[in-house]
């Protein structure tokens, strides 16, 4: 590799691709110019790299004579989605019938997730998991796996594979659980600690401490997993909180000494940068104070909390407390893999809490805010120079209604809108991770 004159590196592995660009430097609810939008644009990618991303008629001459130039004119590039709450093992589970959290729990999932005790089982589950990720544009997720340290290994094998960016844990559950699906206290952080050694920061694969939720695991096994997250500052930590009414009085009962559902992750030291809380509906201000000190997210699930009746959760108290903020499918309790049907959901969850979320609010929140609430601006999520070409390109003309709403759009906030609530993976005409393609829409 060399570097010209002009600061750019050439390279055998220079490619660059002409759409529409978008991509966010800032949470458009808090910064008038949050985001570069080149409407002829080009994104400029060097050995899976962003290299630049901008204007075509500028860039295009700082391209060395010969570079493969690919057209994807009439689309928009944009960074690749992040999930950053979902459950790989209930993908075949997806939109069972129940009354609500518990009951789906006890019905559906656990019974669902026994079957990756067994390795085969889980490395099918994954392929089919992943192929469906990237065929809705989602990049990078943070994933659910089973109690089961072999359904860890097939999830991280399978994303290994694609050189995918990808954070995963296996579910620490030591009570009020089938038996089938019980760790104990000492056994399962033992397991997580021989994963983090195994994967974390393997290529592009990341590990999550996942204690499933405070009622399924004993103040022992709350105990050690704390202990583990503070002996492993670099990994993630996700679970559950606030989700459910139902759930919340379950944990008011198991831990009465707690200020509330979340305090009890607090008294454990679960709060920190790189800690992933899924639906955060039943916080108080408190809470939410909390996790804006300790930079621990949120990871919205609307989709899931509307199937299951879980509540709505409160953009304009979390954006009054500056809490960071991300978006999520939950599947299986989410009913779409399609991070643009969540955005739909997203929308209307806010518009029945009497909020509004613009389009622009919606992108940056399954891009850049992904990113940010995991601690990995500059990683992914947007396009400065240097970040992982994880990108999408999507098609205002996918279907025939998108394409003719599209045509009577006027400005870019409309665009997106329609995008976001008539979109689905049929939207998404091409995926690439670290530069490569990994899904193309058939013709
Ligand atoms: N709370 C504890 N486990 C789960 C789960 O698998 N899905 C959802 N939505 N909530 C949970
Ligand atoms: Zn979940």
């Amino acid at each position: 590799m060399t570097t010209s004159p002009s600061g750019n590196r050439h390279d055998a592995g220079l490619q660059a691709y002409r759409a529409s660009v978008l991509h966010f430097k800032q949470d458009p609810a808090f910064h008038a110019q949050s985001y570069d939008w080149h409407e002829d644009g080009l994104l400029i990618v060097s050995n899976g790299r962003i290299e630049a991303a901008g204007d075509y008629a500028q860039l295009h001459a700082s391209l060395p004579a010969g570079t493969e130039v690919i057209d994807y004119r009439g689309k928009l590039i944009v960074p690749g989605f992040i999930d950053t709450h979902i459950h790989y093992p209930q993908t075949d589970m997806i939109a069972s019938p129940a009354p609500g959290l518990l009951p789906w729990l006890e019905t559906y999932t656990f019974p669902t997730e026994r079957q990756f005790s067994d390795p085969e089982h889980a490395g099918e589950v994954a392929r089919f998991f992943l192929d469906e990720l990237l065929r809705s544009g989602t990049t990078t997720a943070m994933v659910y796996c089973t109690v089961h340290p072999e359904s860890v290994d097939a999830f991280f094998t399978e994303s290994e594979a694609r050189n995918l960016r990808m954070v995963a844990g296996k579910v620490l559950m030591d009570r009020n659980c089938p038996e089938f699906l019980r760790d104990t206290a000492e056994g399962g952080v033992r397991d997580s600690e021989a994963l983090i050694k195994k994967w974390h920061k393997r290529g592009r694969q990341l590990y999550a401490i996942t204690p499933r939720f405070a009622p399924t695991s004993t103040e022992a096994q709350m105990q050690l997993a704390g202990e583990l997250a503070r002996a492993y500052p670099d990994t993630f930590l996700q679970t559950h909180v606030a989700e459910n009414t139902d759930e919340v009085a379950w944990a008011k009962e198991l831990f009465p000494w707690a200020r509330s559902y979340l305090d009890v992750y607090d008294h454990y030291g679960m709060l920190r940068p790189r800690s992933m809380y899924g639906h955060c509906i039943w916080l108080d201000d408190g809470d939410r104070a909390r996790m804006a000190e300790t930079q621990s997210a949120v990871a919205m699930c609307p989709t899931s909390n509307l199937f299951l009746g879980s509540g709505l959760f409160d953009f304009e108290k979390a954006d009054a407390q500056n809490v960071l903020l991300s978006l999520a499918t939950d599947v299986g309790g989410g009913t779409s893999f399609s991070m643009l049907r969540t955005m739909n959901a997203a929308y209307k969850m806010a518009r029945l809490g009497g909020t509004y979320l613009p389009a622009l609010r919606m992108f940056y929140l399954a891009t850049l805010g992904g990113a940010r609430s995991m601690q990995q601006e500059g990683t992914i999520g947007n396009f400065v120079r240097d970040a992982e070409a994880d990108f999408i390109v999507l098609d205002p003309q996918a279907t025939p209604l998108l394409a003719r709403r599209s045509k009577h759009t006027d400005s870019l906030d409309e665009l997106l809108f329609a995008l976001a609530l008539l979109g689905d993976d049929r939207t998404v005409a091409a995926t690439y991770a670290a530069g490569k393609l990994v899904h193309q829409r058939p013709a």
